[in-house]
């Protein structure tokens, strides 16, 4: 849990994280954290909007964990883009958070309903700040999330400083070639967030026969899936056990055929998400 990627800055990144989306805040963010940073997590992925950075940052204190040790990411909410809403919007993250600094702050989604006539410009302004906050030490690295080419190539007609990464909901329902080739071709980390469907796979037969024969969980082979395609998974759970069984994927290695069958089930859970259609 502590190998790392290196970013196209240069900044090192833990290659398992630990997701927080849909983890209601308050004692089951502070536990769960607690638990993910005892297991042996030190990197923690949340967002302004998941609602639980003070739950998460009372957690990072009270772990124990050297601050130089962890590797803490947030992001920027829909409702904060522009120059100068990023700028405040940062600070309040680290406010809640009780950091001076976070890792890697992403911008949550291209193109939210409200700027969908907009999102070009905004994104412009949003990244300038965010070169300014990196250029200043709040944040270690500058990224996105939610990103389809064209929103890349939008942004990167004006920005000065390459994304490190763009997060995107990447599973064996969701492998998104067309992303992943454009991030890759850019030296952009893929991260994988819902990278176990949101825990819709675990019923898919093939990946319950891969588990038997590697005598693995359907989580850790959909997890092994993700880091052989060197993506970075950020699985989330609010229960101790598994999120010690998430880290117990660096014992075993999927075959190249396992890895094609995986490769194979896109689209077997249903699962889709396009930042175009999403309603906020
Ligand atoms: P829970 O939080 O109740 O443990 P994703 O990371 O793709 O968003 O998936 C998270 C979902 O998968 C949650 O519902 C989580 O439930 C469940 N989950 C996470 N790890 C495991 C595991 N090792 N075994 C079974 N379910 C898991």
């Amino acid at each position: 849990l502590t190998d790392t990627y290196e970013l196209n800055n240069g900044t090192q990144i833990p290659i398992v994280g630990f997701g927080t989306w849909q983890t209601p805040d308050g004692q089951v963010a502070y536990d769960s954290v607690l638990a993910a940073l005892k297991a042996g997590y030190r990197h923690i992925d949340t967002a302004a909007a998941y609602g639980n950075e003070e739950s998460v940052g009372k957690a990072i204190a009270d772990s124990g964990v050297a601050r130089k040790d962890l590797f803490v990411t947030t992001k920027l909410w829909n409702a904060d883009h522009g120059y100068d809403q990023t700028k405040a919007a940062l600070a309040t993250s680290l406010e809640k958070l009780g950091l001076d600094y976070v890792d890697l702050y992403l911008i949550h989604w291209p193109n939210p309903a409200a700027m969908r006539d907009s999102w070009e410009q905004l994104n412009a302004d949003t990244w300038r700040a965010m070169e300014e906050l990196y250029a200043e030490r709040k944040v270690r690295a500058i990224g996105v999330s939610n990103f389809r080419p064209k929103h890349l190539d939008a942004l990167l007609k004006t920005a000065k400083v390459i994304p490190a990464v763009n997060q995107i909901f990447l599973n064996p329902s969701d492998l998104e070639p067309e992303i992943v080739a454009y991030n890759d071709a850019h030296d952009i980390l893929s991260e994988a967030y819902s990278p176990l469907g949101t825990g819709k796979i675990f019923d898919v037969p093939a990946l319950q026969t891969m588990a038997q024969k590697y005598d693995k969980s359907v989580a850790q082979v959909v997890l092994r899936w993700s880091l052989q395609h060197g993506f970075l998974p950020l699985p989330k759970s609010v229960h101790a056990d598994r999120i010690a069984q998430n880290t117990e994927i660096f014992d075993f290695e999927l075959s190249a055929d396992d890895m094609t069958t995986i490769d194979g089930l896109r689209g077997v859970a249903g699962l889709a998400n396009d930042p175009d259609t999403v309603n906020f």
